[in-house]
């Protein structure tokens, strides 16, 4: 049977994946054209028939990057969703591809960074064995659809945001339209009232939330962005129905690539376009392209929802029996248990779960990075304890979403053995950076020395304890990769008079109470820096009322106090 006369339905495998879309047989089919396309590329690159600058346009279209020292693969991880197969594919790219390891970044991709051109062709095939791609990784179009790491597990959540981010990325994936926009645009959505997305901070950030007759609605934030321009995105609509959500994106979307600046790469985000109309006119461009369009080819019907729904396997969860009281009998034994389960784990909505976090940043270690190894082990625990499925965060850690309490004890030793327990969750050594100088052909600097500095120096938990909640991020130039200025200490690779130099921002919050980090002072070298921010440290401890988070008490006490204490020392 050809594909061609394979309807969808007769394709599609038997068993569903819990918790991701399952590809079929057209997608697969379509995978396999692209790579023994970009299979022809590759060669005619590498017998010279193709130079640097012509091969550049297909290999992005592949997410393949040349940086520093070698090519970097860029794999998406849809709203952050992998299934236990996948780990294991991304654990042999690693393995025979790379050096041994992937990188986590901040929009739930996995990044290769010693990939050899010749073996391109070959990681493709694996992530598409296992359902992956890299298109779409990299260029004007629409990025990897972001989405809360505890999605259909999080206690507080109002809708699970998945079903929703397949739809977009359906829509998005190589939607003729939108190929070539004037610069590359990001959505994320969330489904709980606490932005754990950044919505705030994307192109298009999408809050959901159920709406009259049990329909979802959307609130619509649009506009936010990071990068040398940062700004918190505006709210277009708090009430679009769940019919209509393709089509206002694509409204949003026509206004953008009519009128967005493609003159200047500087300028051409959709952030700089809703800043020059302003928000109402924006919004008035958007609403007259959606009165325009033919709606009805556009609407989310019930059905569709459903079938989308139909294709994500659902977790069956046991009834609670005894669990939680084994979990807090373990907790009562085990002091560095419960340390662990105080930091590292999130509430779950099925009564006898938990979610928990992995740390991917072990005291003195690279933000992100896991390896071969570690990829394996959380592909055999997510087989073993968690229905075969793992989450990213944009917070480069992974979590393991739904784990019967009574088993937690067992899944921490596990994960200790491989240097995978660490209890740092949101605390100070939680640190997030890009890859910087070590790779990035833009960096100015080096985040990865900075945070594993920074790690060390505040590796001891009682201190992180006494500190609490504290987001340090490090980016190795202005573009943002590393959300510094979402963070509640922010540091910035720059470059002074040819030296590699950092400069502090604070009081940023990526968060529903999204703010953008006030740059404190001239920036200062490496070592200056990490004693720079243990000064900022001890002012706060100092300085601190009724449980503040630093972000709070910076919030409180203004800059200045904090300035002196860096640029004045007494
Ligand atoms: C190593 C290769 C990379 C290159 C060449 C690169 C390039 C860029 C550039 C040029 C921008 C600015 C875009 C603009 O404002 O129009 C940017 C922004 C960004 N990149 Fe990267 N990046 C890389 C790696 C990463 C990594 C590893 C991460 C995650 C850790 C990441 C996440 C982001 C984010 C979150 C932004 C800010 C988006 C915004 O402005 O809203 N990128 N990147
Ligand atoms: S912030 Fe700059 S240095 Fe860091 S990954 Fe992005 S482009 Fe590279």
């Amino acid at each position: 049977m050809s594909t061609e006369t394979m309807t969808r339905a007769e394709a599609a495998p038997a068993v569903l994946p819990v918790g991701r879309y399952g590809y079929d047989q057209v997608d697969r089919t379509f995978l396999r054209e692209r790579i023994e396309q970009f299979r022809d590329q590759v060669n005619r690159r590498i017998a010279g028939d193709l130079t640097e600058e012509e091969f550049k346009p297909l290999r992005l279209m592949n997410g393949l990057y040349l940086q520093l020292h070698a090519y970097m693969l860029r794999v998406a991880v849809p709203y952050g969703t992998l299934g236990s197969k996948q780990v294991r594919a991304l654990a042999r790219i690693a393995r025979e591809f790379d050096k041994g390891y992937g990188h986590f970044t901040t929009r739930q991709n996995i990044q290769f960074n010693w990939i050899k051109l010749e073996d391109t062709v070959a990681a493709l095939e694996v992530l598409a064995e296992a359902d992956m791609h890299a298109i779409q990784t990299s260029g004007n179009c629409i990025r990897n659809i972001t989405s809360d790491e505890f999605a259909g597990a999080a206690k507080d959540e109002l809708l699970d945001p998945r079903v929703h981010a397949e739809i977009l990325r359906q829509w998005s994936t190589l939607h003729p339209e939108f190929t070539f926009l004037p610069r590359k645009f990001k959505f994320a959505i969330s489904g709980s009232p606490h932005d754990r997305v950044v919505a705030r901070f994307h192109d298009i950030g999408l809050i959901a939330r159920p709406g009259p007759h049990g329909r979802p609605v959307f609130e619509v934030f649009v506009g936010g962005g990071l990068g040398r321009t940062p700004l918190v995105g505006v709210s277009l609509r708090d009430d679009l129905p769940e019919e209509d959500l393709l089509a206002y994106m694509e409204a949003i979307l026509r206004v953008y690539n009519a009128h967005g600046r493609r003159d200047n790469i500087y300028k051409a985000r959709i952030k700089i376009l809703v800043q020059a109309l302003g928000t109402d006119e924006f919004r008035r461009q958007v609403e007259e392209e959606f009165a325009a369009m033919d709606r009805a080819r556009y609407r989310i019907e019930p059905a569709l929802v459903e079938a989308i729904k139909a294709r994500f396997g659902a977790p069956d969860f046991a009834p609670e029996g005894n669990a939680a009281a084994v979990l807090a009998e373990d907790r009562r034994r085990d002091v560095r248990f419960d340390a662990w389960v105080r930091t590292n784990t999130h509430e779950h909505k099925a009564p006898g779960y938990i979610s928990l976090v992995v740390s991917l940043k072990p005291a003195g270690g690279i933000p992100g990075d896991a390896t071969a190894e570690q990829l394996d082990l959380l592909a055999d625990l997510a087989d073993e304890f968690s229905f075969g499925e793992l989450r990213v965060t944009h917070l480069q850690n992974v979590v393991l979403g739904h784990v019967r309490q009574d088993q937690l004890h067992t899944v921490w030793q596990r994960l200790s053995q491989a240097g995978l327990g660490t209890a740092n969750v949101n605390f100070i050594t939680d640190i997030v950076a890009c890859p910087g100088l070590d790779y990035c052909a833009l960096a100015n600097a080096r985040s990865i020395p900075i945070a594993q500095k920074l790690s060390s120096r505040f590796a001891d938990l009682e201190l992180q304890r006494e500190i609490g909640d504290l987001r340090i991020n490090i980016s190795g130039c202005i573009n943002a990769c590393g959300h510094h200025h979402a963070a509640h200490l922010g540091i910035l690779g720059v470059d002074k008079r040819g030296q590699e130099a950092f400069q502090i921002t604070l009081g940023g919050s990526g968060e529903e109470d999204a703010s953008i980090g006030q740059i404190l002072g001239p920036a200062m070298a490496e070592d200056e820096t990490v004693d720079a921010v243990a000064r900022l440290i001890d002012l706060y401890l100092v300085r601190r009322e009724n449980g503040e988070r630093f972000l709070d008490t910076y919030r409180r006490v203004g800059t200045a106090a904090f300035k002196d204490v860096v640029y004045a020392p007494a």
